[in-house]
């Protein structure tokens, strides 16, 4: 009876400290304390956009040393790995979004959140052009403001290609309102397919659905969208369900080059057991608004009957990213986007410009890893630079004094020598200032093939380690639950998975 009460009031007491730390650290994010007001003696640093690159500057960035102005027509961080959660609805878009006010509002320093979108930068005066393009729009729409650094972070847009019909037809999956466009459609489609008198032609035409592009994105959506049909289709269309086909294409000999051989054979063999088709050396020519034109490996021809394409066949500059790059045609000539030097400084701009992410051209994948390691590494350069700069200041003011003193015949030699030794320790502080260039740090890569099962190519011991499995993907889940953001989205993220669980995925379309 002791040990079951000594159990009880132990459990009884970390739970109540557990909740009570929980609710202590929500309301501390939920009410930030007051900040510093902007100071016109301060350096301007404008960051354009509100992805990974730019939040993870945001999160590290000490705000004590600049004023800061973010703009970006988003005003929010959209945590793009579970995106194709959120397209089959196993998560709630709202839950992995993070508005980008509530990373602002605790820095020690006001930063200035503008929801716009940047239309212009001019390099030489400094200065960047933007409007709001949201549907609601007040007299002012339009304004230019000068900047003395730019983080430069737009990322990229969804590559077409050109091909025709793509932008008409195909749905993307890249944003937020793509994953939420798809749900739409994959559920308009099934219940088309439902109506009364439907042929089976056209049934089997309306449940073809088609994801272009074997990289992480497609992989991943084709792996999620047999989860929800297994896990609920089968149950709430039982007469459907097993006419839904998933296709993906792929225009390359295999599908996830980034990744270990071994892990792709895996990959093939779960979606074939999963029974996903995978089309390689198979290139899409044409989307049509019932079906997709493929070029077999044999160069034939051929066009497949669908319900939806989904394209995730990578990503292209965004057209500001190409005016900027116009700007310094000498310099900035790589199509696949800037090129800066080794301290993420934009080649021919001056050092005013440091881009990061997907829009600049360097040997590193675009991915969130990158992109977060790069805005971080900048924060941290721009803290050291500040640092210099107050120091050159603090020099210039001693040498000055040290000077005047010099020539002044009262000034008594304990006093000169206090400055002369002050003037050499901020020497030799300043010496001590040396800006480091960008170095990356890979920690792997992990992508989810549905059916609880995730792969991962993970640097072990100067080598390798790929896993693949159920294991794999528990690891996947608390990889990148510890990843996101905040404490709001971790809860989020991690209720949504419980009610997926205990309710399945909701089949209603708004
Ligand atoms: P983004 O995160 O795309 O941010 C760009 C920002 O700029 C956005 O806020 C946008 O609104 C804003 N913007 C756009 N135009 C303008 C403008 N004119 N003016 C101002 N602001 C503008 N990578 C991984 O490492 N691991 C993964 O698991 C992974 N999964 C992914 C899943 C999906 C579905 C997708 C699409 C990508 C995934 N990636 C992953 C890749 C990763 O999302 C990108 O590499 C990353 O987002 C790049 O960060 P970024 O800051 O350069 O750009
Ligand atoms: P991607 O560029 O990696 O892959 C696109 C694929 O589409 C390519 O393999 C290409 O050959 C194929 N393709 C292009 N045009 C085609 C056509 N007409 N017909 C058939 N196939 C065609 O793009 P993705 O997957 O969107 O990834 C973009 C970046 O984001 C990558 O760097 C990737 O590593 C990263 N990412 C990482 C994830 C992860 O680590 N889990 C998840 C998603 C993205």
């Amino acid at each position: 009876r002791n040990f079951l009460q000594i159990l009880g009031r132990t459990t009884l007491i970390t739970v109540v400290l557990a909740a009570g730390g929980f609710y202590y650290v929500t309301q501390k994010e939920r009410h930030p304390g007051a900040q510093m007001p902007f100071d016109p003696e301060k350096k301007t640093i404008v960051v354009l956009g509100s992805g990974w690159g730019a939040t993870s500057l945001l999160s590290t960035l000490d705000t004590a040393d600049y004023n800061v102005v973010v703009i970006s027509p988003k005003n929010f961080f959209l945590f793009t790995p579970l995106l194709p959660s959120v397209a089959v609805g196993t998560l709630n878009p709202r839950s992995i979004i993070q508005p980008t006010r509530y990373i602002t509002r605790h820095k020690a320093r006001q930063v200035s959140v503008i929801e716009a979108e940047a239309t212009d930068v001019d390099p030489v005066n400094k200065t960047v052009t933007f409007i709001d393009n949201s549907d609601i729009k007040g007299a002012v729409s339009s304004t230019t403001i000068s900047y003395d650094y730019l983080v430069y972070g737009v990322g990229a847009e969804v590559q077409t290609f050109n091909i025709p019909g793509v932008k008409e037809h195909a749905c993307f999956m890249k944003e937020l309102a793509d994953a939420e466009r798809m749900q739409r459609e994959f559920m308009d489609c099934v219940e088309t397919a439902a109506f009364p008198g439907q042929e089976a032609k056209e049934i089997d035409r309306l449940l073809h659905m088609v994801v272009v592009g074997g990289g992480p994105t497609g992989v991943e959506l084709s792996g999620e969208l047999h989860d929800f049909l297994e896990d609920d289709l089968k149950m709430w269309y039982p007469e459907l369900a097993g006419k839904i086909r998933i296709t993906l294409v792929e225009a390359l000999p295999s599908v996830l080059p980034m990744f270990s051989t071994q892990l792709i054979k895996y990959t093939e063999s779960t979606f074939k057991e999963s029974k996903i088709d995978i089309l390689t050396k198979t290139m899409v020519k044409a989307v049509k608004e019932k079906a997709v034109v493929l070029q077999m490996p044999d160069k034939s021809v051929v066009e497949v009957p669908c319900g939806m394409v989904i394209w995730a066949a990578g990503n292209k500059g965004r057209k500001i990213t190409q005016d900027l790059m116009a700007k310094m045609p000498t310099v900035q000539t790589n199509r696949r986007g800037i090129e800066v030097d080794d301290f993420m400084c934009m080649k021919g701009a001056g050092g005013s410009i440091f881009a990061i992410g997907d829009c600049t051209a360097t040997s590193y994948a675009p991915t969130a890893q990158v992109a977060s390691q790069q805005g971080a590494y900048i924060a941290r350069m721009l803290h050291q630079m500040a640092k210099r700069d107050a120091l050159v200041e603090k020099v210039g003011k001693l040498e000055r004094i040290g000077a005047a003193l010099g020539t002044t015949a009262e000034a008594t030699a304990e006093e000169k020598a206090r400055i002369n030794e002050e003037t050499e320790e901020a020497r030799r502080q300043l010496a001590k200032i040396k800006l480091r260039p960008f170095h990356y740090s890979h920690q792997g890569s992990l992508a989810y093939i549905g059916s609880d099962k995730a792969i991962a190519d993970l640097p072990f011991m100067n080598g390798n380690f790929a896993s693949g499995g159920v294991a794999t993907y528990l690891f996947w889940r608390s990889a990148y639950l510890s990843t996101l953001f905040s404490l709001r989205n971790r809860t989020l993220v991690a209720t949504d998975w419980v009610k997926v669980k205990l309710f399945g995925r909701d089949v209603s379309r708004e």
